[in-house]
């Protein structure tokens, strides 16, 4: 049985002091969900994040890191420095990181590999823009970028491994994917995990949707058979939106 998976993504937003006290709230509020419950703070915040979340259920994610270990990498955050400070998931390959600042689907998978060498969870995002969509190219973009992200994975490291589905036209824009639409989605990414691996890992593959995920949307979204759970952004930032997602219920 796949357990549902919400994530939040602070972005870059929050201060270490704002951060600390959100995360407080959260530690306090999400203890007892009934799901796999994480939250990416900003780099500068998770120090003072894993602090606060120390012996809580709530997971402690980054929002990226570097392709490697260490080295002439300016600007750059380690797989080594994340582990240090107890990070246990990563997002990888956001469409914010994609399109904003050139990330390939190669740089994503050396990424990817990184991460699983090191125990850490891999959220590999993937999506298509609207003028992909528009074109008739989901089902071609969400396979090539699955199959190039996942590149040199094999099947027994697939449990460190989380796809989320974000079309990138419902990132941060309040269009949301409908229930059916997104699911359909969802299965096209089951099915070429099966084709790619096994049918057994398909079953098991943890499939977050992304894209506009709030309180009055998640529950119908989740109640679809290959959602298994969300990667939340602007919802993620406050404590009313983020909860009641976080506390789904599929009825
Ligand atoms: P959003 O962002 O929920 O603000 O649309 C989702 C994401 O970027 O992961």
């Amino acid at each position: 049985m796949r357990r549902p998976y919400i994530a939040g993504n602070w972005k870059m937003h929050k201060t270490c002091a704002e951060a600390a006290a959100f995360a407080a709230l959260l530690r306090d509020a999400l203890d007892d969900a009934p799901h796999t419950v994480m939250v990416a703070p900003p780099f500068t915040a998770l120090a003072a994040v894993s602090e606060v979340l120390k012996g809580s259920a709530i997971l402690l994610g980054a929002q990226n890191m570097a392709a490697e270990e260490t080295g002439a990498h300016t600007g750059e955050v380690s797989v080594l420095m994340l582990e240090e400070l107890g990070v246990s998931a990563v997002i990888l390959g956001h469409s914010e990181r994609r399109h904003t600042y050139g990330e390939t689907d190669e740089l994503i998978n050396a990424k990817v590999k990184l991460a699983l060498a090191h125990g850490l969870t891999a959220i590999l995002c993937i999506g298509e823009t609207l003028d992909e969509r528009e074109a008739g190219l989901v089902t071609a973009v969400v396979e090539r970028q699955l199959e190039k992200g996942l590149q040199g994975v094999r099947e027994a490291q697939l449990n460190g491994v989380v796809i989320a589905y974000e079309p990138v036209w419902a990132i941060g824009t309040g269009r949301t994917a409908t229930p059916d639409d997104a699911d359909s989605v969802h299965r096209v990414v089951r099915n070429k995990i099966a084709a790619l691996y096994s049918k057994r890992a398909a079953d098991d593959m943890v499939i977050q949707y992304g894209g506009s995920v709030k309180p009055d949307n998640a529950a119908g979204l989740m109640a679809k058979p290959n959602i298994d759970g969300a990667l939340v952004g602007g919802a993620s930032l406050k404590p009313e939106s983020f909860i009641p997602i976080a506390r789904f219920d599929r009825g």
